[in-house]
């Protein structure tokens, strides 16, 4: 019942202590107290990867360390304009304002789904359920056929998200090019097959919690696609695995956060690392953030890139595709963090 309705539900009802479907073993909790400094990631400016070949070179040398480290960066001075960011941050919040049953049309048992609502992670394999609600919104090509089955409230929803989006898939275009360059790998093939690609966005909406340190938003996990690009308001939650440590990520307004999902890990033969992350909550203020997934279509297969495998570089990855990946995820292993290891 709980997992059905959502945690909006539960916090709008004004509970004051965590109900216990939700809480973590302690093995699995965030250790640390919430939000103790916040990590600026690498940032790749995308005005001087346009402004000449010696800037390039610059930022992609940034990009492909950040790749290579982290997994993770924030791109700044991307062209999409300041106030459709804003919009979409604020269409987001009022969608998970409406009345819990206009939220509630939109569940569906079915992952393809142009339009999903749902809580948690992965509901038909969390064990503990997450602090999580969300709307997944498919932005396949042509996008007005997706956006016809959109929620229709709030009003400005359909034209706000589907703005998004495009300048969305326009961002992941150029940094995916950039990233194909900075490897070494003719991205003409790649490049093809992401135009005719996949998109999927998924609205999130975390709110206060009451007992935070003992759950998660979203547990550890990698992402499945080509690159992540996440936008998140200006409350802190996201952290990354790195050397050991969860570094939280310092929002920094205007900017995107950008991550390097399975897809390219594989195709970039291990070079670059799709890395664990997780979501924290808080006591005090709602979080709404927005990820957008970027991938190629679901027949194509995604391998190692010729080019960067050699004698001292042997092929590390098996091909993968969608269907297996939804095979994965719908079996009993189904769990997204280990995706990756199930391919190698
Ligand atoms: C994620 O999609 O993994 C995290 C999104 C967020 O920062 O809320
Ligand atoms: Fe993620």
């Amino acid at each position: 019942y709980y997992c059905r309705r959502g945690v909006r539900h539960l916090s709008d009802t004004g509970i004051t202590r965590l109900p216990g479907n939700y809480v973590l073993p302690a093995s699995d909790r965030a250790a640390d107290e919430y939000s103790p400094s916040l990590i600026k990631l690498p940032v790749v400016d995308l005005a001087l990867l346009r402004r000449g070949p010696e800037q390039r070179a610059a930022v992609l040398r940034t990009l492909d360390a950040a790749c290579r480290e982290y997994g993770f960066f924030q791109v700044v001075n991307h062209g999409v304009d300041r106030a459709d960011v804003a919009a979409m941050l604020d269409v987001a919040r009022r969608f998970f304002a409406l009345p819990q049953r206009e939220r509630e049309a939109y569940m569906s048992p079915d992952v393809r789904a142009p339009v999903r609502y749902g809580t948690s992670f992965n509901q038909v394999n969390d064990a503990v359920l997450c602090w999580r609600d969300f709307l997944k919104l498919a932005c396949n090509l042509p996008l007005v056929d997706c956006v016809d089955s959109w929620p229709s409230s709030p009003p400005d929803l359909r034209a706000v998200a589907s703005g998004y989006a495009a300048a969305s898939q326009r961002v992941f275009m150029e940094v995916m090019e950039a990233a194909l360059e900075a490897l070494g790998v003719a991205g003409g093939e790649v490049m093809g097959d992401l135009r005719k690609g996949t998109q999927m966005m998924t609205v999130n909406c975390y709110p206060e919690c009451p007992q935070p340190e003992l759950t998660l938003g979203m547990p550890p996990h990698s992402d499945y696609g080509f690159l992540t690009l996440v936008l998140q308001d200006d409350v802190a939650g996201l952290q990354v695995m790195h050397d050991g440590d969860w570094l939280t990520v310092d929002p920094l307004p205007g900017s995107f956060v950008v991550n390097v999902g399975d897809h390219l890990e594989i195709l970039s033969n291990g070079r670059y690392r799709s890395v664990l992350h997780r979501v924290r909550v808080n006591s005090k203020r709602l979080r709404v953030s927005v990820a957008s997934f970027h991938s190629v279509a679901a027949d194509r297969v995604v391998s190692p890139a010729p080019e960067l495998i050699d004698d001292e570089h042997p092929r590390r990855y098996m091909d993968t595709d969608l269907a297996t990946f939804l095979a994965y995820l719908t079996s009993a292993a189904g769990n997204h963090k280990s995706f990756l290891q199930s391919r190698r």
